[in-house]
């Protein structure tokens, strides 16, 4: 149980993130954190994704955009080695994609099943850590930081049947976050909070990210969320999932809320993407 909510089993085999918090995450060189080769997906007759090919840099921030059942999910559960594709391969830093790990976080779209319901929130954040053999007295200051960062520390001793959506999916974020993963998995992941939540959770996750050098893959509807986060953005067509197009975003990092949400490449990239979408 524990494992699937992790969605991993296996032990660290990878080294450490190579980039630092002011390397450039978006680097070209070497092998690919990443690779989709040829990927398909069949759901009995029906191709859910058809032939799609792409690359993840080491410490990229990728978006997905996409109509509702265009395969955004069923893409993530096949780079957190949850399902195979029918045909073709996923690789991570060249080593094909085959099981789990606990190198690779996912945020689940499904937040209500994400958590244990008999375990509090440190409760449920203490899993990321029991699985990774992070010695009980280190445990609790790292906690109280999580706690802190998703707005949390207040309901620290509740379950998760006393909180509400928002919270419940903060937990999961949290406990991804405590993982230390080399791949962050989100699907979705801020659609329960409120405005400012949601954009403080932005904030902090392309901070923490950036900082530990993680490459992150992040399903979204929100075309402004996508060009606010990414470094580049993929847009997904339906019927079979395909790609319609990747933009590199092109603005640099720390973002603002206010001052790049203004930045005329921000509206520029809203327009195209948005033009995209509506054709399809
Ligand atoms: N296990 C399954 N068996 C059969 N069909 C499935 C299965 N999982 C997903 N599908 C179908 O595959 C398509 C893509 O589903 P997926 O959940 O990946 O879409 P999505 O892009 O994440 O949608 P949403 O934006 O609504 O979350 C849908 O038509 C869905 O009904
Ligand atoms: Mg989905």
């Amino acid at each position: 149980m524990t494992e699937l909510l992790l969605a991993g089993s296996k032990t660290m085999s990878h080294p450490a993130p190579l980039l630092s918090a002011t390397a450039n995450p978006a680097s070209k060189s070497g092998v690919a954190a990443l690779t989709l080769d040829r990927v398909s997906v069949d759901f009995g007759k029906r191709t859910v994704i058809s032939t799609m090919d792409f690359e993840v840099r080491p410490g990229e921030f990728l978006c997905l955009v996409g109509p509702s059942g265009c395969g955004k999910t069923t893409l993530l559960r096949l780079l957190a080695g949850l399902m195979t594709p029918t045909t073709g391969e996923v690789r991570f830093y060249g080593e094909r994609i085959s099981e789990p790990s606990l190198e690779r976080a996912i945020v689940f779209q499904d937040y209500g099943r994400a958590l244990l319901p008999w375990r509090t929130v440190s409760g449920n954040i203490a899993l990321a850590f029991e699985a990774l053999g992070v010695p009980v007295a280190q445990r609790e200051a790292k906690i109280e930081e999580l706690l802190k960062t998703t707005g949390l520390s207040h309901a620290r001793d509740r379950f998760p049947n006393q909180l509400s959506g928002g919270m419940q999916q903060r937990v999961q974020i949290a406990r991804c976050l405590a993982q230390r993963p080399k791949l962050m998995l989100m699907d979705e992941p801020f659609g329960a909070l409120d405005a400012i939540t949601r954009q403080h959770l932005q904030d902090e996750v392309v901070k923490l990210t950036r900082e530990h050098g993680t490459t992150v893959v992040f399903i979204t509807h929100d075309l402004e969320e996508a060009i606010y986060l990414g470094d580049r953005v993929i847009v997904l067509g339906a019927n079979p999932g395909r790609i319609l197009e990747e933009v590199e975003v092109g603005i640099c990092h720390p973002r603002s809320q206010l001052t790049t949400r203004e930045d005329p490449r921000f509206l520029a990239h809203r327009h195209h993407l948005h033009g995209l979408l509506e054709g399809h």
